[in-house]
């Protein structure tokens, strides 16, 4: 599996090789600023786990190291992704190389084993899991997006997110690879960067600094838990029809202003920390999508929102020196790049 070190990859590795059925997991990885070697440290001190663990440092849109390592799988599943949208605001490219040519390198390497595998040189090709986002559909003003709906993303990531799954789908149309496409909702849990909404506003909180809060805070999310996340991915691996897309929703529907809240209320720190801030350009007002067809597979999120964002809190708490390490170096510079003017010109939320 490719962008294991991440958030949602790694509770996936964790998550698999704690069930100890014999499963052996490579990661490839190429450790860019999400990407933390910590977080699979509760598989590499373990022995027996890390006995069934390889981790590889490379980047998905290198075809060698793919190729060598897509020879060796039974199954492919490709987590790697730049997965801030803010980023892509920024600065775009890598974006399209990991989320675009990474994808398509995964596609030519997994075509290669099913000519392998057709001249009789291996069981089958792998099959891949192409882990995509609700983003793909764009803002949503009403309604719930289902599988079958066009695909109108509105930010540079949403669009390299859309771009992967639509040559993952020609390649199912055209070569008949294996593939099967998840769409996950927005994911929180444990071992999230702190650049992203949940974990950035409860480390603040946490440290009495200020919650910047876009524009008017009424834009809508459905939250999921990583581990809900993770389990449907392997849900879907294992009992996905080929060429199928399948939508995973956490049925939390709240707006930022309530997260917001929530979090406040669960840490006992005063609203007076939320600010509002100038707008996110271009920022998708509400994700909502219909999760029947992962659901008539047999899989649904086991997480409520209440206990999930309070054991994800108080894992924050337990784990300073993790979040506070990944707060330092390259983070301060991006929270000063995106936040200073953006502070102050805030106003009270
Ligand atoms: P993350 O940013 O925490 O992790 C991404 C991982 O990919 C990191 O370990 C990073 O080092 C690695 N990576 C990046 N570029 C790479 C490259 N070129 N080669 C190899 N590795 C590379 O992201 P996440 O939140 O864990 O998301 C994982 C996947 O799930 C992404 O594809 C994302 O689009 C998707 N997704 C995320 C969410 C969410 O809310 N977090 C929701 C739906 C879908
Ligand atoms: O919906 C799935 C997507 O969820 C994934 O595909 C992405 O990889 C993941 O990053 C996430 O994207 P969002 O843009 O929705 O997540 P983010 O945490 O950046 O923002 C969540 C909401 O909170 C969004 O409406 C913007 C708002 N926000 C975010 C930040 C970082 C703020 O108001 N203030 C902030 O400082």
């Amino acid at each position: 599996m490719t962008g294991g070190a991440g958030f949602i990859g790694s509770a996936y590795v964790r998550n698999l090789l704690l069930r100890r059925d014999g499963t052996r997991i490579t990661v490839l990885d190429k450790l860019t600023v999400t990407g933390n070697r910590a977080n699979l440290d509760p598989i590499v001190e373990d022995p027996a786990l890390a006995e069934r663990f390889r981790f590889v440092h490379g980047d998905v849109a290198d075809p060698g190291v793919v190729g060598e390592l897509v020879a060796m799988a039974d199954a492919v599943i490709n987590f790697a992704a730049e997965s801030h949208v803010d980023r892509s605001i920024i600065e775009a490219e890598a974006f399209l190389r990991t989320g675009v040519i990474g994808v398509h390198v995964l596609l030519e390497a997994i075509r290669r084993e099913a000519i392998r595998a057709a001249a009789g040189e291996r069981a089958r090709a792998p099959r891949l899991v192409q882990v995509s986002t609700d983003e793909v559909y764009g803002s949503v003003a009403g309604g719930r997006s289902t599988e079958s709906d066009p695909l109108a993303p509105r930010s540079p990531y949403a669009a390299a997110k859309a771009a992967g799954d639509l040559l993952a789908h020609s390649y199912a149309v055209t070569h008949g690879t294996d593939i099967v496409v998840s769409r996950g909702s927005n994911t929180y849990g444990p071992f999230q960067h702190p650049e992203k909404l949940i974990p950035l506003f409860v480390t603040n909180a946490i440290d009495d600094r200020p919650l910047p809060l876009y524009g008017d805070g009424l834009q809508e999310r459905d939250w999921l838990h990583v581990d809900d996340h993770a389990a449907a991915v392997d849900h879907i691996l294992r009992h996905g029809s080929a060429g199928e897309v399948y939508n995973v929703v956490g049925d939390a529907h709240l707006t930022n202003r309530e997260v917001a809240r929530r979090l406040l209320d669960e840490l006992g720190k005063p609203w007076s920390l939320v600010r509002t801030v100038e707008d996110r350009p271009g920022h998708d007002r509400r994700y909502a999508m219909d999760g029947a067809r992962l659901a008539a597979l047999g899989w649904r999120p086991g997480v409520s929102f209440r206990a999930g964002l309070a054991a994800t809190i108080g894992w924050y708490r337990a784990h300073e020196a993790w979040w506070r390490a990944a707060r330092s170096g390259a983070w301060e510079a991006w929270y000063e790049r995106q936040y200073a003017t953006r502070l102050a010109g805030s106003r009270k939320a």
